[in-house]
């Protein structure tokens, strides 16, 4: 099983660094605040977001100040979109412990959130990272159209396979994307570089999505709720696959589910197990490696290198994850 300690060993010292660097930018002189950020702190997950900007940043050039900001700028939004999505989504565990909202109650998720959101622009401000902003920004409006896109979705429950892409792109892909286009920007890499790079980490990042929504049809324990998907009436590709492929009232049966009874622990394991006898998660399991190898592809074009082998474990990382 591939390690994110052991793809982590070319950066290591970089990421040792960044880890200073971001828990100063969370800081705060109102007590509150500084409690909650210093539980987010401790929970840190996995930081993949600020390995993708050191690794692209590394392939196009060298690491160097404006790298690292990309990299807490990237990971405090990243923070920012889960303290809200765990509001949104009704989630009262993240990273194996109790959410922000479970914990603090909806309101004081929403502010910390804003919080977080607020330092990620101070930073790039007060250091004229004006770059790096625009690039992080427009992922940030694409994941607010993301969501959005999905609880309208989930309101009509009518959801096709291209709409799910444009979903989990928007919400997920485009800040990984970010990661990468940030870290590129960041070594002063050209504009056709930058948008490569860009695009490579927009297929990582579907993959990544899908993988985490093969997660919630799963039996491990992830560190978030699984089933929860099904609870938001959240149609992922599993679901969106089995119900192409059954009958017309099967369908409407399962539907009904996951429209009316999405509160019922039994009826919610009926849609899971319905999902895993019709091969949804094999298909799925097939997109994901599709979208994978089309991101190993793009990086044949650049050249070999430790962060170029890097950037390849962690792809291979993201869909032989286990939370
Ligand atoms: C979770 O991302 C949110 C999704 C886009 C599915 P990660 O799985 O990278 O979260 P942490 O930071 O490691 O907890
Ligand atoms: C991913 O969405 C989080 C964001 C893009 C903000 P999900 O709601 O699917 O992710 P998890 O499973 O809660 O991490
Ligand atoms: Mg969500
Ligand atoms: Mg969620």
């Amino acid at each position: 099983m591939l390690s994110l300690k052991k793809i982590q060993q070319p950066i290591a010292e970089e990421l040792a660094a960044f880890e200073t660097k971001f828990k100063q930018s969370m800081q705060s002189s109102v007590p509150l605040l500084d409690i909650i950020t210093q539980y987010l702190y401790k929970q840190k997950g996995k930081q993949m977001r600020p390995m993708f900007v050191f690794f692209a940043a590394g392939l196009c050039g060298n690491i160097n100040e404006s790298t690292y900001r990309g990299a807490s700028l990237v990971e405090l939004l990243h923070t920012a979109s889960l303290v809200h999505d765990d509001v949104v989504d009704d989630a009262n565990e993240r990273r194996g412990f109790f959410s922000i909202n479970a914990l603090w109650k909806n309101k004081v998720a929403v502010l910390v959130g804003d919080f977080l959101l607020s330092k990620g622009l101070l930073l790039s401000v007060n250091n004229n990272e004006h770059d790096l902003l625009k690039i992080v920004s427009e992922a940030v409006e694409e994941m607010s159209e993301g969501e959005l896109l999905q609880i309208e979705k989930a309101r009509k429950l009518d959801i096709k396979e291209d709409i799910y892409y444009e979903i989990i792109r928007k919400k997920t892909a485009s800040l990984i994307a970010s990661c990468c286009a940030a870290g590129a920007c960041s070594a002063k890499a050209d504009e056709e570089t930058i948008k490569k790079m860009k695009l490579f980490g927009e297929k990582v990042g579907i993959a990544f999505q899908i993988k985490d929504d093969l997660f919630d049809f799963g039996l491990d324990d992830v560190g978030k709720p699984v089933g929860n998907d099904i609870k938001e009436k959240k149609m992922t590709l599993p679901l969106i696959h089995a119900l192409n492929h059954t009958t017309t009232a099967k369908k409407r049966y399962i539907i009904n589910l996951v429209k009316n009874h999405n509160e019922d622990n039994k009826k919610v394991a009926e849609v899971i197990n319905f999902v895993r006898a019709s091969g949804g998660l094999n298909y799925a399991t097939e997109k994901m490696l599709h979208y994978q190898q089309e991101a190993f592809h793009i990086l044949e074009e650049f050249p070999d290198n430790q962060y170029k082998e890097g950037l390849k474990q962690l792809v291979k990382f993201t869909t032989e994850r286990n939370k």
